[in-house]
């Protein structure tokens, strides 16, 4: 059988596949499916320090091939979670990984430092790419010294792993990865969603609350997967690959364009199993064809 597990220098994780951040609760929700032990780790929903209750309704419109969110990083704060969801998390036997947000720089290093005090925490995923919490989905990521100073703050907070989640939403994506790693992140995962909109024809009004939203699901695959390869041929750290992956054959390709390990996000709503699923999928993908270990397609795309 394969060996499905990656390296990612700071994180061993068993396989590959994390279930992403907005996706999957705060992981309890999942645990009467199957066992969250299965996943090489999976990321919680967003925290600020204190409880958000979010964007106004609507909060979700589907589109053919895809979803558009403006939840706007509702979440219960790091005190009720360090309180409440820790405890039973941090027994698990795969990568828990916290998405943390923040106002400004100031609550960034706050949420970092106040997470740090606790044991269960395999890295911090820094989200400085919501598009649906700031005017017209601006976001740090879709600068590079907002991305330079933002990540060199919380690398000062907290001596936890850091992985930080780019945006789609820029012209020049090497140069923000490259600002991400210099400031000291030891992953990039990539992409956060590509800032939409939806009308209802007959009302003509927008779908969502709060206007704009976040695409996601299959039609950014081959975007996510462009900008995967293009940032992963440019930076020594690894990349965290996600966009519309929906099987292991997604997840496999994200691989061979330079991910290192892959986030599956939107699949988890229309199948509560994908996770495990692809993992599996991957597993036997790599046995038809002779593959030893799965890490060995990593950037493999003969160009
Ligand atoms: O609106 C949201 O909560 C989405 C978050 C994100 O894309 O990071």
């Amino acid at each position: 059988m394969a060996d499905l597990s990656v390296d990612l220098g700071f994180l061993k994780l068993k396989n590959p596949v994390i279930a992403a951040s907005g996706t999957f609760g705060y992981g309890l929700e999942f645990q009467p499916l199957y066992d969250l032990n299965l996943l090489g780790g999976f990321v919680v929903k967003g925290l600020y320090f204190g409880p958000r209750e979010g964007n106004p309704p609507p909060r979700l419109a589907e589109t053919p091939c895809g979803l558009i969110n403006s939840i706007g990083l509702q979440g219960i704060g790091v005190e009720a979670f360090c309180r409440e969801v820790l405890p039973p998390l941090a027994s698990l036997k795969t990568a828990l990984i916290a998405n943390i947000c923040g106002e400004d720089e100031d609550e960034y290093a706050r949420v970092a430092e106040y997470l740090s005090q606790y044991k269960g925490l395999a890295a911090l995923e820094l989200n400085i790419s919501c598009p649906n919490v700031r005017e017209g989905g601006k976001c740090p990521a879709q600068g590079t010294e907002a991305t330079y100073r933002t990540v060199k703050r919380v690398r000062q907070a907290s001596s936890l792993p850091l992985i930080t989640k780019l945006s789609p939403n820029v012209t020049d994506i090497i140069s923000i990865a490259l600002a991400a790693e210099e400031a000291g992140s030891q992953a990039i995962s990539l992409v956060n969603t590509f800032l939409a909109l939806a009308i209802d024809l007959e009302t003509r009004k927008p779908k969502l609350g709060h206007v704009l939203g976040g695409l996601s699901g299959p039609a950014i695959k081959p975007l996510a997967l462009r900008m995967v390869f293009e940032a992963s041929r440019k930076i020594k750290i690894p990349v965290i690959g996600l966009g519309g992956i929906f099987s292991a054959q997604d997840a496999l390709e994200f691989m061979v364009a330079g991910a290192s390990a892959v986030e599956v996000g939107t699949a988890n709503f229309v199948n509560p199993y994908a996770c495990p699923e692809i993992i599996k999928g991957m597993e036997n993908w790599a046995d038809q064809n002779g593959i030893k270990r799965i890490n060995e397609i990593v950037g493999t795309l003969r160009v």
